[in-house]
């Protein structure tokens, strides 16, 4: 082997370690490395989309960025060609403690995105990064490690958001959750919406003007979801959100296509074709969110459902409620309840996830056990009247695996189960009750739906139909209809969350106040009442 061959092997080789960890390296190790530019020269600033963390573990947490000088083109200001990007942890606000350094590389196939997994620091507390390429340097942001697992923690308080329509409303309930510094961020998905720019849209009041509009027509290409993300991202309040804590992401339906599962759409497009789309979507998802190398998409595939453990009080487990979900049923997302909603084959996660989840109940040490996930569990009727209607793309569509799950909760004897959820773009706390459970009888676990950021614009505070809604649903405990984020402050005695509202997002500055406190005490899931 000559020695240009060879160092491009060791080059190659060492991309491939810290790109993909040392696991991964066999099959990569014979790739061509491509050309890499180690001392760029921006023609604008290439750190616009911001920087984000996520994935925090008690020594370390994944960092992330994405070279775009020209976020709006096609190749977004870069050229074809692998780009060193410097990388740097510290143990200070102001950066002068350096504790981690390296170089990352971001590849043109990843749309110079970087995802670096941080490890051997300290448990549970804050650290501060940035990076470096050529002479531009990113902003600062700040994450945190988790406490180290199994250990006595007193208190955990993060945050959970999402539903963040670009169209619809100012990311404002963004800039107010950054300066609250939670130890971490919980996304339910609905991160962007994959829609066609519009000028007008229906709300519930009637025809609104958007307050900004997506660019172009709805997105199919890789290029069409970059591109989006980046309009999504260039948004200073959500760039905040991102830089004062750790990430951790789910998506749901619009990261993809409204309403899809598993290999379809709701088109009936053929799967062949929804899989091209579903393909350039997860790359895009992937190369736009601080996740681990790991979870990069084979095919159609990507591993999103995972757990996460804070010390003894939190497991915190993550679902994924769309890539293993057999069809919604009664041809409807919105509708009168048919028979299909029992049907006994369907499934909401898929058997090895189902499997996976009940072992992670079954094996907790902690005090709580969360399920951190995109679609309402409760079984809501919305339409107070002879015929039950539902939103049949929730659990409500899914009464098999839905009674199986909280089945398995009471047989395991766990009696500190958490349910969060977002995608009805309004706050709900509520009680999970088995199939057909007589009102009044004991609930099995809580669920708490929060709000959405801006999609559906400026809420309000109980619409139309609430309290008819409350009357003929004795498991729903409150409801509110504003935008806005939750935030949980849990300990092992109680578990309380703050529903955190903005009272406008059609424009800048709207105001945040508390509206709601919800406290559920550990062991009894029937103690769910306003504080
Ligand atoms: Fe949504």
């Amino acid at each position: 082997m000559n020695n240009h061959r060879a160092k491009r092997l060791e080059l190659s080789r060492r991309f491939a370690l810290k790109t993909f960890g040392a696991a991964a390296i066999s099959g990569l190790a014979l790739l061509p490395a491509s050309r890499i530019l180690a001392a760029p020269v921006f023609q604008s600033y290439p750190f616009q989309l911001g920087v984000a963390s996520g994935e925090p573990e008690p020594d370390g947490f994944v960092i992330w960025t994405r070279l775009a000088p020209e976020p709006f083109e096609i190749g977004h200001g870069m050229p074809a060609a692998t780009v060193e990007v410097e990388w740097q942890v510290a143990s200070d606000r102001r950066m002068t403690q350096t504790v981690a350094s390296g170089t990352a590389y971001a590849r043109p196939e990843l749309g110079h995105s970087v995802h670096v997994e941080v490890a051997g620091l300290e448990p549970n507390r804050p650290y501060w990064y940035r990076f470096t390429a050529g002479r531009e340097r990113s902003v600062i942001g700040r994450s945190k490690t988790t406490p180290a697992i199994g250990q006595p923690l007193d208190r955990l308080r993060f945050a959970v958001a999402g539903c963040q329509n670009y169209e619809e409303g100012y990311y404002t309930a963004h800039r107010y959750l950054a300066a609250e510094e939670p130890d971490f961020v919980f996304c339910y998905g609905d991160y962007i919406y994959e829609y066609r720019g519009n000028r007008i849209w229906n709300h519930s009041w009637g025809p609104m003007e958007t307050v900004r509009q997506h660019f172009g027509d709805e997105i199919y290409t890789i290029e069409d979801y970059r591109r989006r993300y980046a309009q999504y991202k260039m948004d200073s309040d959500l760039q905040a959100a991102h830089a004062a804590a750790p990430w951790f992401v789910t998506w749901d339906d619009h990261e993809i296509d409204n309403n899809w599962v598993d290999s379809a759409d709701q088109d009936g497009t053929a799967s062949q074709l929804f899989a091209l789309r579903q393909q350039m979507a997860m790359q895009a998802y992937y190369e736009n969110m601080p996740l681990r190398p790991s979870a990069l998409p084979i095919g159609t595939a990507m591993q999103l459902y995972r757990q996460a453990r804070f010390g003894n009080l939190v497991d915190f487990n993550l679902l994924d409620t769309r890539q293993y979900r057999s069809d919604q049923p009664c041809n409807d997302r919105w509708g009168v309840v048919c028979d299909d909603v029992w049907d006994k084959d369907s499934t909401v996660l898929g058997d090895q996830q189902e499997r996976w989840l009940y072992e992670k109940l079954g094996n907790s040490q902690s005090h709580w056990q969360v399920l951190a996930q995109q679609v309402m569990m409760m079984d809501l009727d919305r339409n107070p009247g002879p015929d039950q209607t539902e939103n049949l793309d929730s659990w409500a569509g899914y009464r098999t695996p839905r009674g199986r799950m909280l089945g398995q909760i009471e047989e395991l004897g766990r009696k500190s189960v958490v349910v969060l959820t977002g995608d009805e773009h309004q706050n709900y706390a509520g009680e999970l009750h088995q199939n057909g459970q007589q009102p009044g009888a004991a609930p099995i676990a809580t669920e708490f739906v929060a709000t959405s950021i801006s999609s559906r614009g400026d809420g309000e505070d109980q619409r139309r139909d609430t309290s008819a809604i409350q009357e003929v649903n004795e498991c729903l405990k409150w409801h509110n209809a504003n935008r806005g984020y939750l935030i949980c402050d849990v300990n092992a005695e109680t578990w309380t969350s703050e529903f955190k509202i903005v009272d406008k997002v059609s424009t800048r500055g709207g105001q945040l106040s508390t509206r709601q406190r919800m406290v559920v005490e550990a062991g009894r899931p029937g103690s769910l009442a306003e504080a």
